[in-house]
């Protein structure tokens, strides 16, 4: 009698779908998607099939019947790439709401689990909002990630420690290990379908803390980027270039430097600097940049540069490798080399960053490192998603938070004029706006001029 109930209760179950191991369903056959590479006529979709299949990836405005929809090409997953690949869907309308879902093997997969959605950008200059932050343990569930969701982004930027995974050895088993731990976490999940992701590592998920070009992973975490981001076209191809990459929004570049798999640590002796380092580590990476920054200005763009590594350091002077700091104190020729030319072109600029465990904004008070002055870049940093908090650099004019569960909201308001404005918020996982150690709410608005105004 107990075994009849129970095959009773199994059948059950397998014929409402409540146990897929013993009725199979199209669910079974997709482990993760996820969107990204955006554009007003384009996306890219990246994915990750249980079995070697053959794929295509639909997108269509109406998430009930998917009409009118557009496909990518047919491609295959195969074992020995794990079953991930990527498709790009192109002919899009700008401005649209797309709703996504994968084809396998003529079939479109019918759970909501593995279907996705995200919004073409205009392709005009019109206002927006992004999420970003930086920070959380490997695989993190926190409703840090569907409170980003809410905001409703147009697409939401990581910039740096996606997972700790501190990968120095079996790198390619570990890499993988760990962005399935990411991807396949429920409600981080949720936030890349639901909102474009757009990636830029730190130390902890490229390498190890504080980590730099020696990491005996580098080869594999750039390989395993490309395998699995939904990256924008990165400025180098080689396996040991950086993942560096730009796009364009409206009127804003962001501008995604890779200073972590380049970066040139310099050379000590007694507390003395007796050799410069380079956080781009090489002359194409840093004129890269520097072209990125003259092509913004002469576009008539405001330029978001992303750099992990924080802008501001507390005074250090000589002596700063004692100090034992992670940020850009240690390379002052280099950062004053970037400030001059900010300062030369009149260049609108300001900086995303993440590495700290905290909120912090600056409004330029102290950030001005062009000879004599005179190049003020406001600064952001948001984190952490899910770690404990810690403190870097600084002071920061609008103060700091150094506390689990931040993220930072930028609003950009754009009605195609001479000016753009922008608006900084810091956030934490209720949606609150965060206040520092006086009460003060983080927040800071600026406007910028565009267009041709190099003297
Ligand atoms: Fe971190």
């Amino acid at each position: 009698m107990k075994n009849a109930i129970a095959l009773g209760l199994i059948l059950i179950a397998a014929l409402t779908g409540g146990c897929s191991r013993l009725w199979p369903v199209s669910e079974d056959r997709v482990t993760f998607v996820l969107a990204g590479a955006v554009t007003p006529r384009s996306v890219r979709i990246n994915f990750k099939t249980l079995r070697p299949a053959r794929v295509r990836v639909q997108v269509s405005p109406n998430p009930v019947t998917y009409a009118n929809p557009l496909y990518s090409p047919y491609g295959q997953t195969q074992a020995g790439q794990n079953n991930v690949s990527h498709a790009v869907v192109d002919e899009l309308h700008p401005g649209t709401q797309y709703y996504y879902r994968l084809v396998i093997d003529n079939t479109p997969s019918t759970s909501k689990a593995h279907a996705g959605k995200f919004t073409t950008p205009r392709a005009e200059p019109f206002s927006f909002k992004m999420a970003f932050a930086s920070c959380a343990v490997t695989g993190s569930n926190s409703r840090i990630f569907q409170q980003i969701m809410q905001e409703k982004p147009l697409f939401y930027l990581n910039t740096g420690d996606l997972h700790y995974g501190n990968i120095s050895s079996d790198c390619s088993d570990r890499f993988i290990k760990h962005y399935y731990r990411v991807f396949m976490s429920p409600r981080q999940s949720e936030l890349y379908r639901s909102t474009p992701f757009v990636y830029m590592w730190d130390d902890h998920d490229y390498a190890n803390n504080d980590s730099d070009r020696n990491a005996p992973c580098q080869q594999a975490a750039i390989a395993h980027y490309k395998q699995f981001m939904p990256y924008y076209p990165l400025a180098f191809d080689q396996p040991d270039d950086p993942v560096s990459q730009s796009f364009t929004v409206g009127r804003v570049r962001f501008i995604l430097t890779d200073l972590r798999s380049q970066k040139q640590e310099p050379e000590y002796q007694d507390c003395q600097r007796v050799k410069t380092g380079s956080n781009f580590g090489s002359e194409a990476h840093l004129n890269w940049f520097t072209q990125q920054l003259l092509a913004a200005k002469e576009a008539g763009q405001l330029a978001v540069w992303v750099s992990g590594i924080p802008y501001i350091n507390h005074p250090g002077g000589p002596n700063y490798q004692c100090d034992e700091q992670d940020d850009w104190g240690g390379f002052p020729q280099e950062r004053e080399a970037i400030a001059n030319l900010v300062k030369q072109h009149q260049i609108p600029l300001c900086i995303l960053a993440g590495d700290a465990h905290m909120v912090a904004i600056d409004d330029g008070t102290n950030s001005d490192y062009a000879s004599g002055g005179g190049a003020p870049v406001p600064v952001f940093h948001a984190g952490p998603l899910k770690r404990y908090g810690s403190f870097k650099g600084g002071p920061y004019s609008h103060g700091h938070r150094s506390k689990s569960g931040q993220y930072g909201v930028m609003e950009i308001e754009d009605n195609g004029g001479r000016e753009i404005c922008i608006t900084w918020t810091a956030k934490n996982r209720q949606g609150n706006v965060v206040q520092n150690r006086a009460g003060k709410k983080i927040t800071y608005r600026f406007c910028r001029m565009l267009g041709s105004t190099t003297p």
